[in-house]
């Protein structure tokens, strides 16, 4: 099996069971107590930008995207990221993230934002956030705190806490909500109709 056998496509409802699957034997039952989990909590992920690796009908790699705020800025959150153990090492994971990545690129994001290794994803376009400038909900190496920015000052726009961007919506004041929502993310509210 090769990566040109294996199928990229747009995340689907019906792939949901499998992809638990994969992320239940990837993470085990520590995943619900990990920092990017707990932001994931608090409102949907973005499905038009979250993808399966498909070999034949089976989805063996999982990658999804959710909307968050920082401050005043906002990002997409990359994860979780797991590819079945029998696939590994073929490129199936890389693949994921660069579609991934450019899925929101093309949504029109400034950042995607994500926890995980270095060494990993740093060939992918993604580099360490300067420590200090976010919080996340649970304690976080600030080595693993990375961040793609795909606009130039996008990063500079996220500050403080991070949390799902639905929950940020719901704590702002009403005029800053409409504002915001047109001004930040017209193409990935787009993308979800
Ligand atoms: C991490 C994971 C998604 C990689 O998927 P994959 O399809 O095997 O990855 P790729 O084939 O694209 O890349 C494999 C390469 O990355 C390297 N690699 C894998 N995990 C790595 C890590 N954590 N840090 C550094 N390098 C890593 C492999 O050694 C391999 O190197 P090589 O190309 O020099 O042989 C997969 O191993 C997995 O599901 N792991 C468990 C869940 C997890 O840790 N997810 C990431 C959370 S941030």
């Amino acid at each position: 099996m090769s990566l040109n056998e294996i199928a990229f496509r747009p995340e689907d409802p019906a792939h949901d069971p499998a992809i638990e699957i994969i992320n239940e034997e990837a993470f085990g039952p520590g995943r619900f107590a990990r920092a990017a989990y707990r932001i994931r909590e608090g409102g949907p992920h973005e499905r038009a930008l979250s993808f399966v690796a498909l070999d034949g009908a089976a989805v063996i790699g999982s990658v999804r995207l959710t909307r968050v705020a920082a401050g005043g800025g906002r990002a997409l959150l990359l994860g979780p990221l797991a590819v079945r153990p029998a696939y590994k090492n073929r490129g199936i994971g890389k693949k994921l993230v660069a579609i991934a990545v450019e899925a929101a690129r093309r949504a029109g994001a400034g950042v995607v934002l994500l926890v995980g290794d270095a060494p990993y994803y740093g060939p992918l376009g993604f580099r360490q956030v300067p420590p200090g400038r976010l919080a996340m909900p649970r304690p976080v190496d600030p080595d693993r705190l990375l961040a793609a920015e795909l606009r130039a000052g996008a990063l500079a726009a996220l500050s403080g806490a991070v949390m799902h961007a639905d929950l940020a919506a719901a704590a702002a004041p009403a005029s800053a909500r409409e504002g915001e929502a047109e001004a930040a993310e017209p193409r990935v509210a787009a993308a979800r109709r």
